[in-house]
């Protein structure tokens, strides 16, 4: 709304909530999931990549469900990132089968297997046939996701993401329909996440939880909460998003240097959670559709992409989120008491970074391998991820679009 980008954004009086039925979270209640899947049918599917398919935690997960005399097969071939072939392959080799639960154990890129795969199971066609928002014509079967890092929150989220070699690019498929039915989080199947996957997913929720806390803010017309799947600034998301960037602000750093420390692990785990919640109904914004290019172009884990653009996205959306910078400033411990409102933005900033560069993430699209005769269509492709630009609390242009992504390039970091 241009009133709302004018005046910066205003704090939301508005809100929408969609969540999975059941969210479970903490140490061991990975073996919650046996009952749940128990309810849902007798034969269920279990999406998960190479790795965890020769875990020891798969197959006790297969153990449990099968003592609950439920039927098991498992597709362990998910890829990162999740190209689009590698879904239909899945769904190919299911053909004549029977499933009634489909269970994503993994990181993202499983769980958003874990979506897709249930979307066609129940609705047939292809990936493409659903890529934006709203295109899933009813409900699917029950998802029941298990992250194993902390992470996407896609075990809370309206959302899967693919990439698209057709398109060259990653693709979203957006629905309230493809919430997980459940979202078992346990700290415990995180403990193996190597220090540089716990800063990528780290940084990941970082950006969920600062984005969306920082999300244009809507006039609340009598259309909105059924007309997007991301609604913007959300009263009933801002709270969670402020305990998820305190949690992450205090535990984000030792979960990477000390990747044994159950207790971090346990507020990472949250962190996530929460970052799913406020980004599944509040939305991100610039940082996430200019890492879609770059990812594209770099290959980089889609974490360290939007965590490295962050601080610039930040900076240029400065003067419309000025309050949002001082709460969390104050989120991530910094005194700003008796500091002016811009102040303590600026300390909100300066502590963004410093997040940022406790976990190590590359500091410029340059140290990615951007080459800046990329950069003018980085800044064209992001143009095409409209939901997320649209959701940035200041309106972005072509030109605009490329200011953030030469600062990237260059490592920028004025505030203006
Ligand atoms: N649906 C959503 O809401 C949403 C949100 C953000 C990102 N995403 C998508 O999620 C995907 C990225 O997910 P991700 O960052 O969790 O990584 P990932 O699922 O792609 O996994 C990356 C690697 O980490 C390994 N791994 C996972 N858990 C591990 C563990 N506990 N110990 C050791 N290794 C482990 C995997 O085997 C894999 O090799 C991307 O496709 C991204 O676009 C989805």
């Amino acid at each position: 709304m241009s009133c709302a980008h004018a005046a910066g954004i205003r704090p939301a009086t508005f809100g929408v909530l969609r969540l999975p039925r059941n969210i479970v979270v903490g140490a061991q209640q990975r073996f919650a999931i046996a009952d749940i899947a128990a309810e849902l049918g007798d034969s269920v599917l279990i999406c998960t990549d190479p790795r965890l398919a020769a875990s020891d935690e798969l197959q006790t997960l297969v153990t449990s469900l099968e003592s609950r005399k439920l039927s098991v097969r498992v597709y362990g071939e998910t890829q990162a990132e999740l190209p689009t072939p590698g879904i239909v392959a899945c769904v190919e080799e299911l053909k004549g089968q029977d499933i009634d639960v489909v269970i994503g154990f993994g990181g993202g890129s499983c769980m958003d297997m874990a979506k897709v795969v249930s979307v066609l199971l129940t609705h047939g066609g292809q990936p493409s046939d659903y890529y934006g928002e709203f295109a899933v014509p009813g409900p699917v079967k029950p998802v029941i996701a298990l992250p194993t890092t902390a992470g996407t929150g896609s075990e809370a989220t309206a959302i899967a993401v693919v990439s698209d070699p057709a398109l060259g690019m990653k693709m979203g498929i957006s629905s309230p329909h493809i919430i997980p039915f459940a979202a078992v989080c346990d700290p415990e199947l995180t403990y193996t996440c190597p220090a540089p996957l716990t800063a990528a997913t780290g940084a990941d929720t970082f950006v969920h939880l600062v984005e969306s806390f920082t999300a244009i803010t809507r006039e609340p017309t009598r259309t909105l909460a059924n007309e997007r799947v991301f609604v913007g600034k959300n009263v009933l998301t801002d709270s969670l998003a402020l305990d998820g960037i305190r949690l992450l602000g205090r535990s984000l750093a030792t979960a990477y240097k000390d990747p044994g420390n159950t207790e971090a692990r346990a507020d990472m785990m949250l962190a996530a959670l929460y970052g799913g919640i406020v980004l599944s109904n509040a939305g991100t914004a610039a940082a996430h559709a200019i890492q879609y290019p770059v990812g594209a172009l770099t290959h980089t884990p889609h974490g360290v992409g939007v965590g490295l653009l962050l601080p610039y996205v930040v900076r240029h959306n400065f003067s419309a989120i000025e309050p949002q910078l001082a709460q969390i400033a104050d989120a991530l411990g910094r005194e700003i008491k008796g500091l002016s409102v811009r102040s303590a933005a600026i300390a909100g900033v300066e502590a963004i970074d410093e997040v940022i560069a406790t976990i190590e993430l590359p500091a410029t699209l340059q140290d990615l391998g951007v080459q800046e005769g990329d950069l003018g269509q980085i800044a064209r492709l992001s143009l095409n991820s409209k939901r997320l630009i649209d959701n940035n609390p200041v309106p972005l242009d072509l030109e605009s679009v490329t200011s953030i992504v030469n600062a990237a390039y260059a490592g920028d970091r004025t505030i203006r």
